[in-house]
């Protein structure tokens, strides 16, 4: 079965961040194409990148790094869920992706944002990192807005399309993330 993994990319308090992942995994569980299991930033902490050896050219070492790559390494694609921070993606969530390197390629990945301004430009941006970790990122995307999609900007109330948006694109990432299970060499954690 293939196994998609669901990633928060925010960790700060009062988030809004978790009532739309929790939306996507809602959603998504329905589906009998795949496995989806939500992967919170918050409950895996990192510093900032402190790995002597940058993760394409070398296995990792460091015990959070190591306990990361485990984390991420069974699964054959991602939905990132990810806010809009002054026009790009979260520190926290670009950090967790620059910890590793072999556990995305080769996968697919699709997007589900969020922000004032839909966080359409925080996935421009994730397109760009995700196709330098060897990532293939799916077109269909679910952009939600925090002014129209949300009651005073705390509590989620998406509009009706955008469950048509959501299976849209998760459709195109089961497809592609199984497509490319025959490309995946074995990954060796570390
Ligand atoms: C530091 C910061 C910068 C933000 N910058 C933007 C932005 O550039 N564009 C946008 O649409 N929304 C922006 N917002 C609004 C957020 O997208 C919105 O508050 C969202 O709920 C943040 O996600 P979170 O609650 O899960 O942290 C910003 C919010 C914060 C905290």
């Amino acid at each position: 079965m293939t196994r998609i993994a669901i990633i928060l990319g925010s960790t700060r308090p009062k988030r809004n961040g978790p009532q739309v992942a929790r939306w996507v995994l809602e959603a998504a569980s329905a589906r009998t194409d795949a496995e989806f299991e939500l992967i919170d930033l918050r409950d895996h902490p990192l510093p900032h990148l402190d790995e002597a050896v940058a993760p394409m050219f070398g296995p990792s070492v460091n015990e959070h790094t190591r306990a990361w790559a485990e984390r991420i390494a069974p699964f054959d694609g991602y939905v990132i869920v990810t806010p809009e921070y002054n026009y790009s993606v979260p520190g926290v969530l670009k950090n967790a992706l620059d910890h590793l390197f072999a556990e995305w390629g080769n996968k697919a990945v699709g997007f589900v944002s969020y922000g004032a301004g839909g966080g359409i430009r925080a996935v421009e941006h994730l397109r760009s990192i995700c196709t330098a970790l060897g990532m293939a990122d799916v077109g269909r995307q679910v952009v939600v807005s925090v002014l129209t999609d949300f009651e005073n900007y705390t509590v989620f109330t998406p509009r009706e399309r955008h469950a048509a948006d959501l299976t849209a694109m998760l459709d195109q990432l089961v497809t592609w993330s199984a497509a490319l299970a025959p490309v995946r060499a074995p990954i060796a954690v570390g």
